[in-house]
């Protein structure tokens, strides 16, 4: 029985007073919820372990060193050391944003592994990715390259976003997030073996919403979602968190 997720990325959003949405969350959780997941920014970690109860703290990024000269950044161990137990990797608009290469993602998320957290690793499609065909050769590539040679259904997760899909409002039709899920599923079971490959959980992201939420939720091979906007409020992400449970 594959780990049902709910993730929330809260991306760069929310100071202080944001906090209050844990405990929202907290008292909203259904009775026997999914594993909640929320990624909160960097200097929100320590005050969101210290409040979060029974819901994950996961950070949004980290660097593939352990320490040294990098100012800025922000490393696994570090993260591991404020509570949190997991960290998104490779998220498109990390890729976007500061240029990050698949091998660059898959050496964040063994740094991930190394220091006991679990990595979420994202890939996804491009709107004309996706308009000229090639949407499962592209995420088969980001596949390869961007996990680690070593995975566990502890110690990875795997979300697929396409980018088309963030923020926008658009989403796939089920047969189309059925159709890369399933080709994810194979991927992993050829690669890493039946037993690993079936017990990984795959996210979907993009514009998961308390409306569509279900619909998704019923897509084989769809163990959750990595969710942006909806996760901001309690309000909007307990229904879907309700929806998985
Ligand atoms: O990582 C979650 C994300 O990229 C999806 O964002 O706002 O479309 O749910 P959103």
């Amino acid at each position: 029985m594959r780990q049902k997720i709910a993730a929330g990325n809260w991306k760069m959003n929310g100071t202080a007073p944001a906090l209050t949405e844990l405990d929202a969350l907290a008292a909203g959780l259904p009775a026997t919820p999914p594993l909640v997941i929320v990624c909160p920014p960097a200097p929100l970690l320590i005050p969101a372990v210290d409040r979060a109860s029974g819901i994950a703290i996961g950070a949004q990024d980290c660097h593939t060193a352990p320490s040294g000269a990098h100012t800025g950044d922000i490393s696994a161990p570090m993260i591991a050391d404020t509570g949190a137990s997991f960290v998104i990797v490779g998220h498109s608009e990390r890729r976007e944003d500061h240029g990050e290469t698949d091998a660059a993602v898959r050496a964040k998320a063994e740094a991930a592994q190394a220091a006991g957290l679990c990595p979420i690793v994202c890939i996804g499609e491009s709107l004309s990715q996706r308009e000229t065909g090639e949407t499962l050769h592209v995420i088969g590539a980001q596949l390869a390259a961007s996990l680690p040679e070593t995975i566990s259904a502890e110690n990875t997760v795997v979300a697929y976003e396409p980018i088309w899909a963030i923020g926008t409002g658009k989403v796939p039709s089920v047969a189309q997030i059925a159709e890369v899920h399933d080709f994810i599923r194979a991927e992993l079971e050829n690669r890493y073996g039946p037993d690993v490959g079936a017990a990984v959980s795959l996210l979907y992201g993009g514009s998961v919403k308390p409306d569509n939420a279900a619909a998704i939720f019923e897509v084989d091979n769809v163990d959750g979602a990595l969710v942006g906007g909806a996760s901001l409020k309690a309000g909007d992400f307990l229904p879907i968190i309700a929806a998985l449970a």
